[in-house]
């Protein structure tokens, strides 16, 4: 593969890289946190049997099926532009939808890999930059996993999506060292925690749920880092320093549902992707409208932990309000929940190792 104008994408940015003299190990709970992520490292290659055969139109059928459900609500709708799809269409975008969203996956991955790149040069804790540190390796094994599936047991990957690309590009155009941890450790990871979650559940495929699996143990952990540094930094700053951010945090958050229409699966199968967004804001599924609402199930909680809900102009708590989320604000909060999710340790000792 060459480096041509298509497969690289570049992003200028200026923000400042911190050195800090201060070694002293004194955050406990990134310490933990730091310790763990050592003990939890996978091996993609040893620790997954890539050997076995996958068929994607099993696959797709499993995973695609509550997808594809969302969608089939649209076509009786008038001047549906999924009006004449019969079975064997819709049998293609249940395939296609599955390998639509995990190259999304893919891509994020990528994102969050550079992401905490970037933060271990900006975040000024020496803890943090530790454990960021070890974020950066299991990044790059997860970015692996699901490039590696998609190439060698679903045959295709879908370039990324616009709205994911738009959130990538902003987060890390951003000088702030915050503004990273926001929009990838608890918006971007907290929604692919969810999604994760989701699939895991549903497919019985055993490489994708192990990987699935592994990949969510790792995730947990990241989303709880995001979780314990900006709760320590967002509790010093000022009312307009924190509306910056709940603003910034809605405006993700938005972008994220929008990409779950899945634009670039509905152009190859040759469907105005315009007129699937215009259909599904008339006719608003109820599968689509319950999907969507549990993508927020993480998000919701980390960001009222982050003291980011309950500000004093509760702008926050309004918006989740009116998009028919803050149900979710009560459900379980991701700092802790990593320890739940640590199956590769759970998996070692069952094995006596
Ligand atoms: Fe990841
Ligand atoms: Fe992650």
């Amino acid at each position: 593969m060459t480096d041509t104008i298509d497969t690289i994408h570049a992003v200028r940015a200026e923000f400042d890289t911190a050195f800090t003299w201060d070694y002293e190990q004194s955050r406990a709970g990134l310490v933990k946190l730091y310790e763990k992520a050592k003990t939890s490292q996978w091996n993609a290659t040893a620790d997954l049997d890539w050997t076995v055969d996958v068929d994607p139109e099993k696959v797709g059928q499993e995973l695609g099926g509550g997808g594809t459900l969302r969608f089939q609500a649209l076509a009786e709708a008038e001047d549906s532009p999924v009006r004449h799809f019969g079975d064997a269409e819709w049998r293609t975008v249940s395939i296609e939808l599955q390998k639509s969203l995990l190259s999304q996956f893919m891509h994020g991955e990528q994102g969050a890999l550079l992401c905490t790149a970037r933060i271990v040069e900006t975040v000024p804790w020496i803890d943090a930059k530790y454990y960021a540190a070890t974020q950066v390796m299991d990044e790059a094994r997860h970015v692996e996993v699901f490039a590696r599936y998609l190439s060698e047991k679903l045959g295709t990957q879908y370039g990324i999506n616009e709205n994911l690309k738009g959130i990538l590009d902003d987060i890390l155009r951003d000088p702030r060292w915050d503004i990273a941890y926001l929009g990838m450790q608890i918006m971007v990871e907290g929604l692919a925690l969810a999604a994760f979650g989701m699939m895991h559940q549903i497919t019985t495929e055993p490489l994708l749920k192990k990987l699935l699996r592994y990949v969510m143990s790792d995730e947990a952990r990241h989303v709880a880092f995001g979780v314990l540094s900006l709760q320590e930094y967002y509790a010093g700053l000022s009312g307009p320093e924190l509306r910056e951010r709940q603003e910034f945090a809605f405006e993700v958050a938005r972008r994220l549902q929008r990409r779950f229409a899945h634009t670039e699966m509905w152009a190859r199968m040759g469907v105005d992707p315009d007129a699937i967004y215009r259909t599904m804001d008339r006719v608003q599924p109820p599968a689509q409208r319950m999907f969507q609402q549990l993508l927020f199930s993480k998000i919701v909680p980390n960001c009222k932990k982050l003291g980011l809900l309950d500000t004093a102009d509760g702008w926050l708590r309004e918006r989740f309000t009116e998009i028919g989320v803050i149900e979710f604000e009560d459900w379980v909060d991701t700092s802790s929940e990593f320890s739940e999710l640590d199956e590769v340790a759970r998996d070692r000792e069952a094995a006596g190792a």
